[in-house]
This record gives C-alpha cells, sequence and structure tokens, in this order.
C-alpha cells in the first residue's frame, strides 16, 4: 500500500468516525478480536501452561498427580532441561525438588555461583513416567512441543541438558551420552549442553568430576 493510499484511507476512516459520532455513538464497542488476531497473540508461559490444560494427549497422564510444568522466570539466560518428574516433583508440582533436585541446586549455587530461581527449570515430559522409568518415545514425542514453546519464551543462552534422555531428544540423536557431554551444541541460535543427570550423580559419585568440567563450560560461556 502506498502513502497515497494510506492517506485515503484514513481520509475514510476519519470520515466514517465523524458519521458516527453524528448518529450519537461517542465511543466505539469493545469486541474481541477475530481468532486470526487472538492467535497471533503474543506467547508467553501462561498460555503455553493454559493449552497443556489437565493434559490427557499420553498414556502417562493416568498416573499422574501434578503436571510439573517448568519453574522459572520467563527470560533467562540458563536453562536446566530434565528426564521426566520423579515421585517427589509428582507430589508437589514442582521441578527437581528431590534427592536429584537438591544436588542440582548445589550445581546451580555452589558450581555456576547462581540463584536457582534466576534459572528454568523444566523436563522433556510434565507426567511422572511409572517407576521412574524412562519416557517411551511416544511420550517424549508428545511433549515436546511444549518444552519447544517454552524454551522459545525463555531464550536461554545455555540449555543443559541433564542425562541421556534430555540430551537426545533436544538434539535429536541416538547418540550415547558419554559422547555427546563435554561440548556444546549449536541450535538455532541455542548452545546445549549435555552432561550426566544429577540422579547419576547420587549412584556414582566419579561422575562428579566430568559434570563440573562440563559446568566450567558453561560458566565461561555464560561469562564471555
Ligand atoms: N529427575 C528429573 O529428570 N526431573 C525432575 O524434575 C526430577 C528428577
Amino acid at each position: 500500500m502506498d502513502r497515497r493510499e494510506i492517506h485515503h484511507l484514513a481520509q475514510d476512516l476519519k470520515n466514517y468516525l465523524h458519521y458516527l459520532a453524528f448518529l450519537g455513538l461517542e465511543a466505539l464497542p469493545e469486541v474481541d478480536p477475530p481468532p486470526e488476531v487472538a492467535r497471533s497473540a503474543p506467547e508467553t508461559l501462561d498460555r503455553i501452561k493454559s493449552d497443556l490444560g489437565d493434559c490427557l494427549r499420553c498414556p502417562l497422564a493416568q498416573g499422574r498427580t501434578n503436571l510439573v510444568f517448568g519453574e522459572g522466570p520467563d527470560r533467562a539466560d540458563l536453562m536446566f532441561v530434565g528426564e521426566g518428574p520423579g515421585e517427589e516433583e509428582d507430589r508437589s508440582g514442582r521441578p527437581f525438588v528431590g534427592a536429584a533436585g537438591r544436588l542440582l541446586t548445589d550445581i546451580i549455587v555452589k558450581g555456576l555461583k547462581m540463584r536457582r530461581e534466576d534459572c528454568y527449570i523444566a523436563n522433556v515430559v510434565k507426567c511422572r513416567p511409572p517407576s521412574n522409568r524412562a519416557p517411551s518415545p511416544e511420550e517424549a514425542q508428545t511433549c515436546l512441543p511444549f518444552l519447544w514453546r517454552q524454551i522459545a519464551v525463555v531464550r536461554p543462552k545455555i540449555i543443559v541438558a541433564l542425562g541421556r534422555t534430555a540430551a537426545q531428544n533436544l538434539l535429536e540423536t541416538d547418540e550415547p551420552l558419554t559422547r555427546l557431554r563435554h561440548r556444546f551444541h549449536e541450535l538455532e541460535g541455542l548452545a546445549i549442553m549435555p552432561t550426566f543427570h544429577p540422579a547419576a550423580l547420587l549412584y556414582d559419585p566419579g561422575k562428579k568430576a566430568p559434570v563440573w568440567e562440563d559446568i566450567k563450560l558453561v560458566i565461561a560461556r555464560l561469562n564471555r
């Protein structure tokens, strides 16, 4: 549309408003936006949460007490992605609040020297898999679009993928975690650092040193 057409359109609109005023209409009625405008409303974490609703999209819904959406600010430089809620997360509705969560908090506070509440924390699946098994590929694929929407809102500089499930699903690969960890994988402006899951450190403290090596790379990149 060129300047002349815009000028004519503005003139027509002005005339129309004068006409409405002439008819005695002092304010335009409020109307709901048409669906195509409503759909283009800005994405927010609340909107994603409400789209998830009382999710029944996969069988994990049957066993859950609470859906664990994820938590943290709606903009964060650093995001952690785990596998899926465990027992305490399922009970509380919050990610990483059990024993593995306490270890993750230590990594954030003591290792990264950051506050946990400044990081965004989420999981590949939002409902607890029975007996803490890994989510099936179908369960992960059903839930992942919501995680990608969260990532798009939060726009982290770095995602630390905690464990094999997170690393393989985010990077869409079958490569073992041992070959994926300790280097950044660049993905559409995101840097993904796979490392061992904190739960693995509880069983094998020997993994603490390699995790610290991975975290040092994260610190260096955050500070650069
Ligand atoms: N393990 C995960 O992968 N996520 C949690 O939220 C808790 C434990």
